[in-house]
């Protein structure tokens, strides 16, 4: 497992009506950059479809996370669309064959794959712990931007690091500078961050102070 802590921007907080130049602003500092994908069913809200990450252009993994009811429906499309790497949550594929034939897919088409819990959700809904290239360990209920953090997931990313020392654990929702430290400290090694990035007027900072550094 790389030591270096990797960054993930989420456009979810940007200003849309400035996307390209808003991820400008952080693709020197950070090394992905997510795209929330809402369908307001799984979630409440509704935010981006394929379509806007066809239009995006960056040198940073684009990370495309599925908050979305059947993502077996949306894989091919987000695929074409350009994703590097595509988390679906293991409440929308909640049993062994599902995870693992989504993984396939991603996989098949040149991605790499992820699986996503939210906060109430244990570890061991995810069957496919020992195969998948990312989990990522919801801080907040998905669907909204601007939450706050919810301390108890920090054990579940301990269990999760001490059970698999390798795999790339990513924390997303109300990540900040004071929490960060301690998402790190339980072995998280990706961070997603949209409000406390797209906030601040000096983004190298902000995602400086993220990483510890
Ligand atoms: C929730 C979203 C948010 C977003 C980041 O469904 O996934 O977590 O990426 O939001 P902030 O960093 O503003 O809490």
């Amino acid at each position: 497992m790389s030591s270096r802590v990797l960054i993930t921007p989420s456009i979810l907080a940007a200003d849309l009506s400035r996307l390209r130049e808003e991820i400008a602003s952080v693709e020197p500092y950070a090394d992905w950059l997510q795209v929330d994908v809402m369908d307001g069913h799984f979630v409440p809200n509704l935010s981006f479809g394929a379509p806007v990450v066809k239009w995006i252009e960056t040198k940073l993994t684009l990370d495309v996370h599925l908050m979305v009811s059947n993502p077996e429906d949306r894989i091919e499309e987000f695929l074409k669309a350009g994703a590097d790497h595509i988390t679906f949550h293991a409440e929308a594929a909640n049993d062994a064959e599902t995870q693992a034939a989504l993984i396939a897919a991603i996989r098949d088409g040149g991605a790499t794959a992820g699986v996503a819990i939210k906060p109430e959700t244990p570890l061991e809904a995810v069957s496919v712990l020992a195969d998948v290239d990312l989990l990522l360990i919801m801080s907040v209920d998905p669907g909204f931007g601007g939450q706050s953090f919810i301390p108890d997931v920090l054990e579940k990313v301990k269990q999760a690091r001490a059970a698999y020392p390798n795999l790339m654990i990513q924390m997303d929702g109300g990540i900040d500078d004071k929490w960060a430290p301690q998402c790190i400290a339980a072995g998280a090694n990706n961070l997603v961050a949209g409000s406390f990035i797209f906030r601040a007027a000096d983004r190298a900072a902000s995602i400086a102070s993220l990483r510890n550094t």
